[in-house]
């Protein structure tokens, strides 16, 4: 079955076309507009909806031109567009472009949870992933933990109490006078920073408490108050930054692990734009290696928003539960399940 697949929940016109057959991805575009809005300190969600509204024809002409399929009724079998969570107005255009299509091709039209997508989007590279598993979610909005039963089955298990992790990682950017979105200029630093060079140290909030959930923002504050007093002077911004995103990934790393030992799992599936990091990936693979867990991340490109994660959690939606109606609504704080 060829799935097309779009997101534009944020920033991203995501685009793909998916074999779920064979699992192959035959297409995927995504036309970024972060320098657009970089210099907003974040997103404009009105210039991100116009934008979407300007690119989402060339980009789903152009997926379907390098997949070399025609435009022509009969060749994509199901469309799938993001539902939700995420931006309304962005939303709304990416779910009216596909419920167009399934109307003019005569074919299903399923909108899916953008969670739901990142959660399967390491099967993208890695083939079918064992069932269950715990799944951690973190992103610019999210900073999630499920047991994953299926791919359209998760219980929520653990989430933070306040900011995103990404956000966090955004945030202190403005603070350090990095450009938006910092997450990958922090990342940079923390991989970068030699082990003996001095840093501050910030707390792991909730890290020893037995709660399954994460709280950011009080990591945000610190970082902010310590950079107002005289001992920040001693401190490079390089090491700061690093030491809140080493801060971050103690706590992340931390529940993570022990969702596993609570449920008794071996695999761990890291996604979502933040699990781009390579600071996490590295520190991933080896603690991980020490508490005998096999942990998965999806390719770097499939961690960032990308309509390959939407066409497969649609597939899945579509074979479990058949297709949506056409006055199905978006939904931008949609939950999972
Ligand atoms: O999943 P995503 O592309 O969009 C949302 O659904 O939010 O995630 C975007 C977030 C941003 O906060 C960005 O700073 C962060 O992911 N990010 C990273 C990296 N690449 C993107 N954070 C740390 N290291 C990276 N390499
Ligand atoms: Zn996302």
């Amino acid at each position: 079955m060829y799935v097309l697949g779009i997101d534009t929940s944020c920033d991203d016109t995501s685009v793909a076309i998916l074999d779920s057959e064979s699992g192959s991805v035959l297409a995927e575009h995504v036309s970024s507009q972060v320098e657009l809005h970089s210099i907003y300190g974040g997103v404009v969600p009105e210039i991100a909806a116009r934008k979407h509204l300007e690119y989402i024809i060339p980009m789903i002409e152009k997926a379907l031109d390098s997949a070399g399929i025609a435009p022509d009724p009969g060749v994509i079998d199901l469309v799938a567009a993001t539902r939700g969570p995420g931006l309304i107005g962005g939303l709304l255009i990416g779910f009216s472009a596909a419920k167009a299509l399934s109307l003019g091709w005569e074919i299903p039209f399923v909108g899916v949870n953008h969670i739901n997508g990142h959660l399967v989007s390491a099967e993208l590279d890695h083939g079918g992933l064992p069932y269950p598993h715990i799944a951690l979610v973190i992103s610019g909005g999210h900073s999630e933990l499920y047991k994953a039963e299926s791919p359209i089955k998760y219980s929520l298990i653990g989430q933070t109490r306040d900011d995103a992790v990404g956000e966090l990682l955004d945030k202190v950017g403005r603070l350090l006078d990095l450009p938006f979105p910092s997450g990958p200029i922090i990342d940079k630093w923390a991989v970068n920073l030699p082990q003996l060079s001095p840093r501050p140290e910030f707390p792991r909030p909730l890290l020893s408490d037995e709660v399954l959930e994460f709280s950011f923002s009080g990591l945000k504050t610190a970082c902010l108050y310590f950079l107002r007093s005289d001992e920040a002077k001693k401190f490079s911004r390089e090491s700061i930054g690093s030491e809140v995103l080493y801060a971050a990934v103690d706590c992340l790393l931390g529940k993570s692990f022990e969702a596993c030992k609570k449920f008794g799992l071996n695999y761990l599936v890291i996604s979502g734009g933040v699990a781009a990091s390579e600071y996490l990936r590295k520190t991933a693979s080896q603690l991980g290696a020490r508490e005998g867990l096999d942990i998965v991340f999806p390719s770097r490109k499939h961690c960032t928003d990308n309509g390959s994660m939407i066409a497969l959690a649609g597939h899945y939606k579509f074979t479990g539960f058949g297709a949506d109606p056409y006055d199905l609504d978006c939904d931008a704080s949609l939950d999972v399940n």
